[in-house]
C-alpha cells in the first residue's frame, strides 16, 4: 500500500505540486505582489493552481496545508475530493513550523509531534490523505559553525520519530531536511552538509525501524549559497554534486528522492534538475517536488485580478510542464520558449 503510493506519486513524468505553504508565508508572498493578504485571497489563490486545466498531465500529488483540507472550491467541492477527482493524490504537511532550538538561539526546530498520530488518522479517514510532509531546516553559517552537529542531530530524530508514527498509520512519510539556499557558502560547503544531513536522517529512521523502502526523501539540491561571492555554479556542478552526495548516503531501497526548489528562480532549479536525470538512472526513483520554482510567477501574473487567471493557468502548466521535462532530461532553452514544439511534448 505504502509502496503503491510512492509509485502513483512518481509516475513517470510527473512531479508533486508543493502548494502547503502555511498563512504566514502565503501572506508575505502575496502581499510582496500587492495582493491583499486574506484567508479569501490565499483560498482563491489555491483554487486557481488546483483547477488549472490538463495539469494531471504533470502532477500526481498535491501537498495541502491544513488550511486548505478546511476549504472547498467556489463551487463548494472540499480542496481534498476535487484533487482526488483529477486522480492528484493528497498529501498534507504536518510539521507545525519552526521554533529557537532550546540549545542554541541561532538555529531552529521543528515543531508538531504533539498530537500528530490523531491529526494523521483524522486526516486520513477525513480527507484520504495518503502521504505526510515534515520539514527540518538546517542553516549554514560557517562563521557561526552552523549547523551545529546538535541541530542535525535533533532535527534528524524528529523526521525519524514523525515517519515512524505516519508508517504506523499507514501513510507515506515525506521526510524534508531542507538545507538552506541562504548565506555565503560555496557549493563544496554545501556539499558536506547534506552528506551529514543525509547521513545522520538514514542513520535515526534505521534506529526506528522505519522501512526505507516507504519513505521518500524531499531533498534540497547542493547549490552554492546564494550570497557566495562566486555566484552560481552551472546545472552540471550542482547534478554532479548532489547525485554523488546522494548515492553516497542514501541506501538503494530508499523510496524516491523528490527535490524542492528552495528559492532557486524556476528556470534554474528546472535546469538543475534536468541535470540530475541525465546522470540517472539512479538508484531510487528520483522526481520534483517544487514550490516556488512551480508557481512564483503564477501568482506574479494572477496579480490577484481574475482577469488575469487563465494567464496565471497557462503559466502554471508551462512551468509544470518543464518540471516533467526535466525528471526525464528533456528539458532545454529550447522547450521553455517554444514548448509546442514536437520534441518538448510529454
Ligand atoms: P520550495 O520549492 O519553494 O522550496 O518549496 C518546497 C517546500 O515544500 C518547502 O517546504
Amino acid at each position: 500500500m505504502l509502496e503503491d503510493t510512492i509509485a502513483r506519486l512518481f509516475a513517470p513524468p510527473k512531479g508533486i505540486l508543493a502548494m502547503d505553504g502555511s498563512p504566514a508565508t502565503l501572506d508575505k508572498r502575496l502581499a510582496a505582489r500587492g495582493i491583499e493578504a486574506t484567508e479569501a485571497n490565499r483560498r482563491r489563490y489555491r483554487e486557481l493552481l488546483l483547477t488549472t486545466p490538463d495539469i494531471e498531465r504533470y502532477i500526481s500529488g498535491a501537498i495541502f496545508h491544513e488550511e486548505t483540507l478546511r476549504q472547498t472550491l467556489s463551487d463548494g467541492t472540499p480542496f481534498a475530493e476535487a484533487a482526488r477527482a483529477r486522480g492528484i493524490l493528497v498529501g498534507l504537511k504536518v510539521d507545525q513550523g519552526l521554533a529557537p532550538s532550546p540549545f542554541n538561539p541561532k538555529e531552529e526546530v521543528t515543531r508538531g509531534l504533539g498530537g500528530l498520530r490523531e491529526r494523521l488518522q483524522e486526516a486520513k479517514q477525513r480527507w484520504g490523505i495518503r502521504f505526510a510532509k515534515w520539514r527540518g531546516v538546517y542553516r549554514i553559517d560557517l562563521e557561526e559553525g552552523l549547523p551545529t552537529p546538535e541541530d542535525i542531530f535533533i532535527d534528524s530524530v524528529e523526521l525519524a520519530q514523525y515517519a515512524r508514527v505516519c508508517v504506523e498509520e499507514g501513510i507515506v512519510p515525506m521526510v524534508e531536511p531542507e538545507v538552506l539556499m541562504d548565506g555565503v557558502h560555496s557549493i563544496e560547503e554545501s556539499a558536506r552538509v547534506h552528506r551529514e544531513v543525509w547521513s545522520e536522517v538514514v542513520t535515526q529512521l534505521t534506529a526506528r525501524e522505519v522501512p526505507l523502502s516507504t519513505v521518500i526523501l524531499k531533498a534540497s539540491m547542493v547549490v552554492a549559497g546564494s550570497e557566495f561571492p562566486g555566484g552560481p555554479a552551472s546545472s552540471q556542478t550542482v547534478a554532479v554534486e548532489t547525485v554523488s552526495a546522494l548515492t553516497d548516503t542514501l541506501p538503494p531501497e530508499l523510496g524516491g528522492v523528490a527535490f524542492l526548489s528552495g528559492g532557486q528562480t524556476s528556470e534554474y532549479a528546472t535546469a538543475n534538475l534536468n541535470e540530475i536525470a541525465k546522470r540517472g538512472p539512479h538508484q531510487w526513483p528520483v522526481s520534483f517536488s517544487f514550490a516556488r520554482a512551480l508557481h512564483a510567477p503564477v501568482m506574479e501574473r494572477w496579480g490577484g485580478n481574475d482577469a488575469f487567471w487563465e494567464e496565471a493557468q497557462e503559466v502554471f502548466l508551462h512551468r509544470a510542464q518543464m518540471a516533467a521535462l526535466a525528471r526525464l532530461g528533456r528539458y532545454s532553452e529550447q522547450c521553455e520558449r517554444v514548448p509546442e514544439n514536437p520534441e518538448c511534448a510529454v
